[in-house]
């Protein structure tokens, strides 16, 4: 599968400074991707096990990733930017990300999750057929006034309704026909 490297080293070294923020689904899922990988520090094999479960390797995954394999940030990237399979952006083309922080997630967050996988077909860190979709969750975009919020390609949308969401859902399935 071709690789996806649209950022340079400097931006995901500048990603994984900002690796101490609160607690994140997509950290955790990648710490208990490692655990299970028993004594493993094999940098590369590491790797793998990051991206078959989120479907990429991401930025918040680079500093548990390096301190397994005993390397630097630095020299982790260039052995992983060696190795073809591994990907360092998701491959998809639309990326939809749905707050499940506390105050999203009581205002209505967890039915736009539900709804959301429901209409997609596919769960969290997952993309849906053809690379076109992916569903992630974060843990609050720090904008908890406007909540439930999702962020569509970057782009923050606050006092989300299902709806609303239903719509842009649609338009995106359309748009992948
Ligand atoms: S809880 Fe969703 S933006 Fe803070």
């Amino acid at each position: 599968m071709a690789r996806v490297l649209g950022k340079s080293l400097q931006g995901m070294l500048e990603s994984v400074a900002k690796a101490g923020e609160p607690r994140n689904l997509e950290r955790d899922r990648a710490h208990r991707a490692l655990k299970r990988c028993g004594e493993e520090v094999d940098a590369g094999r590491l790797a793998r096990a990051v991206q078959r479960a989120l479907g990429y390797v991401p930025p918040r995954a680079l500093p548990l990733l390096a301190e397994r394999a005993g390397l630097t940030a630095e020299s982790l990237l260039t052995r992983l930017e060696a190795l073809e399979e591994i990907r360092l952006e998701p491959e998809c083309q639309q990326r939809i990300e749905i707050c499940s922080g506390r105050t999203c997630a009581r205002r209505g967050g967890a039915k736009l999750i539900r709804l959301a996988r429901g209409t997609l077909g596919v769960n969290m860190f997952e993309t849906t057929p053809g690379q076109q979709i992916r569903l992630e969750p974060f843990r609050c975009f720090g904008q908890c006034a406007r909540a439930p919020n999702i962020r569509m390609n970057g782009v923050i949308q606050g006092a989300m309704t299902e709806k609303r969401f239903g719509l842009l859902l649609g338009l995106l399935g359309r748009g992948k026909r």
